[in-house]
């Protein structure tokens, strides 16, 4: 008698389980199909750009100086992006034969600049200057992260109190309405 009160207790609990485990599996695959639909594997990394630029093939393996591309940072109030003819220093020797290159040089005959898609962004009314930073040797990747290891660099906004914290800890202006915005 005991094993058929055992046996009947299996059943009623395997037959609550069934629905239980269809249903949690239901679940996880509309969670992990969502994941898939509404993030997108590769949204972690930056915007797809006219020519697949590379920083860490450029700034990482080669180990070209950020410099090079950007002289103007330590100069002036924004770092620029480099000219066509900049690609051409080197693509003029090197793998010229690559698709890609070819479209580098197609754009350099034509006149026309590559429309590179930005993707650093401060909110309008902020004043940001390259020089007075870099004058102060506060290296790029403090603000913009290791970016001779991305291939394509991640879209960012600045957030205020990204400037603030550094600007708390190094004793740099704090008074941010005369100094950082318009
Ligand atoms: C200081 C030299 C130098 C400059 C300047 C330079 N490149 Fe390169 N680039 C290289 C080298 C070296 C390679 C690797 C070549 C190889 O694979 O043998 C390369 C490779 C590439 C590739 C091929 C990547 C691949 O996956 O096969 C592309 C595309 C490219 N560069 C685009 C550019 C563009 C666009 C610019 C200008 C913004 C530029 N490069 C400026 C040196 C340079
Ligand atoms: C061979 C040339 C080259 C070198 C070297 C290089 N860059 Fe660039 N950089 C570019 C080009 C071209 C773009 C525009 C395309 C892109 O965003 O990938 C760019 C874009 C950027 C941007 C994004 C600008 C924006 O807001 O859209 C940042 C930040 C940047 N570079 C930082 C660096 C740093 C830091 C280094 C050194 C570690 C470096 N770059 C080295 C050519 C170069
Ligand atoms: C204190 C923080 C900080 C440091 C240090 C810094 N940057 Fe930036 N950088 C920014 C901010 C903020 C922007 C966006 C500003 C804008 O859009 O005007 C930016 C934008 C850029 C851009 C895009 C410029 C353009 O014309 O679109 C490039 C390229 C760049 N930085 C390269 C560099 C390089 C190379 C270094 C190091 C030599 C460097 N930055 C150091 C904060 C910094
Ligand atoms: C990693 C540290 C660091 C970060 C991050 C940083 N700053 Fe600075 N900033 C400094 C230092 C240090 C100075 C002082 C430079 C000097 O004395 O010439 C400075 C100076 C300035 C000045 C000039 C102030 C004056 O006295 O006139 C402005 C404007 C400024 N920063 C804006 C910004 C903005 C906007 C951001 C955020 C996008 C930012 N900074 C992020 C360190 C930083």
């Amino acid at each position: 008698m005991g094993n058929i009160a055992a046996l009947k207790d299996k059943n009623v609990l395997t037959g609550n389980k069934k629905p239980l485990f269809l249903a949690s599996t239901l679940v996880v695959t509309v969670a992990v199909f969502m994941y898939y639909f509404y993030i997108p594997p590769g949204v972690d990394i930056g915007p797809e750009q006219p020519i697949p630029f590379s920083h860490r093939l450029h700034a990482g393996i080669k180990e070209v100086q950020c410099r090079f591309c950007h002289p103007y940072v330590s100069r002036s109030i924004s770092a620029g992006i480099p000219p066509v003819g900049k690609c051409l220093y080197c693509h003029n020797f090197i793998i010229t034969k690559h698709p890609q290159i070819v479209t580098v040089h197609r754009y350099f005959n034509n006149k026309t600049p590559i429309s590179w898609v930005k993707v650093n962004y401060l909110p309008e009314h902020v004043l940001f200057n390259h020089q007075r930073h870099i004058k102060k040797e506060i290296a790029c990747r403090q603000c913009h992260g290791a970016v001779e290891t991305m291939d394509r660099i991640k879209k960012k906004q600045f957030e205020m109190g990204f400037c603030v914290a550094c600007h708390r800890e190094k004793k740099a202006n704090l008074d941010c309405w005369l100094a950082c915005h318009s």
